[in-house]
């Protein structure tokens, strides 16, 4: 039987793993691991495992700004070899009970124009493209801005 998956805060001990996982799952903008650090402390920094495992299976960064009711996805993902079971879709919920429990109003992303799969991710879990920015990323890549009203 498949290990149950669990989703918790990182802690530092996680920062070379996610470092790692930055450069295997991203291109261009990565989290550097002092940005890693920094975003653990200050942040919402969400892993997830497999029970009685320290792998990390998939992660995301959301961040808040004071007197702000908006939060943003700023780094999300999982690795090749837990996708396509649904554990996106489940810490993506994580992020949104972490949005209401802060009277969040609005969930955002930027997400590769190219990146169909996360596209269809964020689409079946309720967010909407609200805008498209030519040459966001550090290699030229354009982003659709996303986002999602929280109840
Ligand atoms: C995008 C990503 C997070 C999806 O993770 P996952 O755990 O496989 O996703 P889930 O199993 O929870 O969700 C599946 C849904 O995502 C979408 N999806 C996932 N992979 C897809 C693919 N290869 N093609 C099209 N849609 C896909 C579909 O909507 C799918 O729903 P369906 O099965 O009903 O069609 C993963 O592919 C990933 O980490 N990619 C690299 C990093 C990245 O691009 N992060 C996003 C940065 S903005």
């Amino acid at each position: 039987m498949r290990a149950k998956t669990f989703f918790a805060p990182a802690i530092k001990a996680d920062v070379d793993q996610l470092a790692a996982l930055e450069i295997d799952l991203f291109q261009t903008d990565r989290c550097s691991k002092k940005s890693l650090r920094y975003l653990i402390q200050h942040a919402h920094v969400i892993v997830a495992r497999q029970e009685e495992s320290t792998d990390i299976l998939g992660y995301a960064v959301l961040l808040s700004r004071k007197n702000s009711r908006k939060m943003r996805i700023y780094s999300f993902g999982i690795v090749p070899t837990a996708r396509n079971l649904g554990i996106a879709g489940k810490l993506l919920e994580v992020l949104e009970s972490i949005a209401v429990n802060s009277c969040c109003r609005m969930l955002t992303l930027e997400v590769g124009d190219g990146n169909t799969a996360a596209i269809n991710l964020y689409k079946k879990h309720g967010f909407v493209q609200y805008g498209f920015r030519l040459g966001y990323y550090e290699d030229g890549g354009h982003a659709i801005l996303m986002k999602k009203h929280i109840q």
